[in-house]
């Protein structure tokens, strides 16, 4: 079976990627420089998989390293999950984002072309939309892009240099995923999300609440225009998103595809959930209470963010398939069996 380059592939979403394309059948090589992640959850894979990826530590700025990579194994496509995620230090420090996120990416990029390696799919984020009126949702990809923050801007510039390279490259193909919000974990409660210091996220924020490690959810808002005052989002469970990679890669190497385009495709389940139903969800899937109290807006919010997934389900046979009461309970069973993360 063709071999797939999971760049960032011990990382959160990299990880529950990796499991579904070995258990596709797919051969897979991790690349990560562990900064924001660790080899536990590659190591877990392996013992969850039909057969292990290889693993190798480096950075994606590091071209020799992946010259390396690239001469000993014969990749058929590359998912290029690798990067810096994080909005409030995309502002605080740019030059980290302009860096990892995009050098990284063109040092990746170029290093496929030295290889003739002409198969990539790039993690790409909702955020790129910016603050889209309320009126345009679901979201289709046709919304126009305006990201508000450099970790944003970062993501749509590696967009462009992507279309750019593989317009011109003979024989390249590429896919761009638009993610809304990954939440969740492998239902086995293996692996998950394992964020290093504060959770910024309301997933792994209510997880850590629910462990006890903090003491109360704070609600940011409740004044907004949404039924419930709380702001809505389009929460997509990780092995969805997961399945959804599979596909893509299928597509890239399949028939159907195009030489020299790069299409654009939204991840989503096309439902929004208010942050309210997130913690009734949570307290469901828990047994009991959690504490959450009604704290002021977080600047840079919107009030609603939701997907049209159709373009996804049209072209690439996929849509979501598990609901907001899945996605906490899987969410729970990781954070419940692995208090610590992988530590
Ligand atoms: P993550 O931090 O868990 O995974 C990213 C991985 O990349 C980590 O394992 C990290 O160690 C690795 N990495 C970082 N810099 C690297 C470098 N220079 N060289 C090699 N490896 C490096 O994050 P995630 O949530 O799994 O996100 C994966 C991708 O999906 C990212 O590109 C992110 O921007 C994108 N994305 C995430 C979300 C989300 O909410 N989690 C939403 C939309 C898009
Ligand atoms: N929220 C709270 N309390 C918290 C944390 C979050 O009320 O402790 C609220 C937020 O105000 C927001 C909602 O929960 O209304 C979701 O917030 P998240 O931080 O979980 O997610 P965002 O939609 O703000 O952003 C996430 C990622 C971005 C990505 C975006 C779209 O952090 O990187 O989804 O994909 F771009």
């Amino acid at each position: 079976m063709p071999k797939i380059l999971a760049t960032g592939g011990a990382g959160f979403i990299g990880s529950h990627v990796v499991l579904e394309l070995l258990n596709s059948g797919y051969e897979v090589v991790v690349f990560d420089n562990l900064s924001n992640s660790s080899v536990k959850s590659i190591e877990r894979v392996g013992r969850m998989s039909n057969g292990a990826p290889v693993f190798i530590e480096g950075d994606i700025r590091d071209g020799a390293a992946l010259d390396a990579l690239f001469e000993a194994h014969d990749i058929a496509a590359v998912i290029h999950l690798a990067g810096l995620k994080a909005v409030g230090e995309s502002v605080s420090h740019p030059e980290r984002y302009y860096d990892v996120n995009v050098a990284g990416s063109t040092c990746l990029f170029n290093a496929m072309l030295r290889h003739g390696v002409k198969h990539g799919v790039f993690s790409s984020s909702a955020t790129v939309y910016g603050e889209p009126a309320p009126e345009t949702m679901p979201m289709d990809e046709h919304v126009p892009t305006g990201p508000v923050n450099p970790y944003g801007k970062t993501k749509l510039m590696v967009e462009q240099i992507l279309t750019d390279i593989t317009s011109v490259g003979p024989g390249w193909r590429s896919l761009v995923l638009r993610y809304f919000n990954p939440v969740g974990a492998h239902t086995s409660g293996q692996i998950g999300e394992d964020p290093l210091g504060f959770p910024d996220n309301l997933f792994p924020f209510i997880a850590q609440v629910a462990t006890g490690r903090r003491k109360i959810l704070n609600i940011f808002g409740d004044d907004y225009d949404t039924p419930d005052g709380t702001a809505i989002r389009d929460y997509i469970h990780v092995m969805d998103l997961a399945r959804g990679h599979v596909k893509a890669i299928d597509y890239l190497l399949g028939s159907k595809a195009v030489d020299n385009e790069t299409p654009v495709v939204n991840l989503g389940t096309g439902h929004g959930a208010s942050v309210k139903d997130v913690h009734a969800a949570w307290e469901a899937a828990c047994g009991f209470k959690i504490a959450a109290q009604v704290a002021p807006r977080r600047a840079g919010d919107v009030t609603i963010y939701c997907a049209d997934a159709t373009k996804a389900k049209e072209m690439l046979g996929w849509e979501a398939e598990f609901d907001l009461a899945k996605m906490c309970e899987d969410h729970w069973r990781w954070q419940a069996a692995n208090p610590e993360g992988y530590r």
